[in-house]
């Protein structure tokens, strides 16, 4: 087992908080996104994650941090399912800067409560796909697209921003999906959602359903992408690649099932492989994904990227030797933990390489030779290998068993 222990103060002071210049490579292009907006859905979608369920305070709190980010939509909820959600949404939009968004499905009500709680947005949706519609809606494609169309017209003429989503669109035939984008595009909405409601589309497919959505409607593209087989992120990316202007995310990817594309993921890869600049302070999106990670109670993986306490570890000798000298060397390069507001660490344990244990011992006051260094380096792997956390206080046990001197106060000064 290895243990988490903070970054060096010497290494800290090595890095600078920049935007780091784009890899050069085999990988060098960066220009095929241009317009790229968040529709951050963790209140919604998020919140449907099975045993998930925020209160009026989460939802407030989580809001709030989105908003300051620069989150371009929040969907707040869905406010025809309770009184106390729709208090939770209608203070939201009351309180935040933001466009914020309510969904509802094309029913009277729903619309009539999402319209009431204030939202500027309307996500209104029905399923599309024969078999939603026959064994979930029970209703006939006919009936779906006519309260489709009405729930649009009825939108667009209260005046708010109207998003229109054909449920399972990537299980729909294309041309039922065809003839309902464009009667809902034709009767005012602003979006078209494309949403890969069960998860299955790969992202050159979705590149390609995005482009023939394209080609029959005026309404700017947004996509929906759920993480069944681990592909949300990166057919969101495709979604933006293909011509979308906008995606709807998660904080750490919570929601239906699997999950959808995580806001983290999406945002960096944005701005750090495709140089797009989306606004947003990305400097707190760990700080957000820590609040989420609580409120939803959804555990975090360490591996997770960006957000996962192991995205910016290291621990074996040559990835944490290398990253010594440069943390570009077993990084991105174009990603660093600044960017995100999180902190590297060298992690000591089974792996871990004498360039490690030096930087360590020298960061808590020692002065090694190369040989009390070695004699370290062998008792921290022995120790990491029976699975033990090698802490801080274990270090400098072996250290003074050792007898590495400590630094004098001339020398630290
Ligand atoms: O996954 C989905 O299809 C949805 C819709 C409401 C857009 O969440
Ligand atoms: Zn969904």
């Amino acid at each position: 087992m290895t243990t988490n222990t903070c970054l060096c103060p010497t290494t800290r002071a090595r890095r600078d908080l920049r935007r780091i210049e784009f890899f050069q490579g085999t990988l060098d292009s960066t220009s095929e996104i241009t317009d790229a907006r968040i529709f951050d859905t963790t209140l919604r979608d998020g919140e449907q994650s099975p045993r998930t369920s925020f209160n009026y305070e989460d939802k407030r709190e989580i809001a709030a941090i989105l908003d300051e980010m620069g989150t371009h939509v929040i969907e707040a909820g869905f406010p025809v399912n309770s009184d106390a959600e729709f208090e939770a949404v209608r203070d939201i939009a009351e309180s935040t800067h933001v466009t914020t968004c309510g969904l509802a499905r094309v029913v009277e009500k729903d619309i009539e409560a999402a319209l009431d709680s204030g939202v500027d947005m309307v996500h209104t949706f029905v399923s599309t796909s024969d078999v939603q519609l026959q064994d979930s809606m029970h209703a006939t494609r006919q009936e779906a697209l006519d309260s489709a169309v009405e729930s649009v017209e009825r939108i667009t003429e209260a005046g708010a921003e109207c998003m229109f989503s054909p449920m399972d669109a990537t299980r729909t035939s294309e041309d039922f999906l065809i003839e309902v984008i464009e009667a809902t595009s034709d009767a005012g909405a602003d979006w078209i959602n494309i949403p890969d409601t069960c998860g299955v589309a790969t992202p050159r497919r979705f590149y390609d359903l995005i482009e023939i959505v394209d080609a029959h409607t005026d309404a700017r593209i947004d996509v929906h992408t759920h993480d069944d087989f681990g592909f949300a992120s990166a057919n969101a990316v495709s979604g933006f690649e293909a011509g979308a202007s906008q995606s709807q995310v998660s904080v750490n990817g919570i929601g239906e099932r699997a999950g959808n594309a995580a806001y983290e993921e999406v945002v960096m890869a944005l701005e750090s492989l495709y140089d797009v600049n989306t606004g947003i302070d990305t400097t707190r999106i760990t700080e957000l994904s820590r609040i989420v990670e609580e409120k939803s109670d959804i555990p975090v993986p360490a591996n997770k990227p960006i957000v996962g306490r192991n995205a910016f570890s290291h621990e074996s000798g040559i990835h944490a030797a290398g990253v010594i000298e440069n943390s570009d060397t077993f990084e991105p390069g174009v990603m660093t933990p600044e960017m995100v507001g999180a902190e590297r660490e060298l992690v000591l344990g089974k792996h871990t390489g004498a360039h490690s244990v030096r930087e360590r011992l020298v960061d808590a006051g020692y002065a090694p030779t190369d040989a009390e260094v070695r004699e370290v380096t062998r008792r921290v792997k022995e120790f990491g290998a029976e699975k033990q956390q090698v802490t801080m206080s274990e270090l400098e046990r072996f250290a003074q068993e050792v007898g590495v001197d400590e630094e004098s106060e001339e020398v630290r000064a």
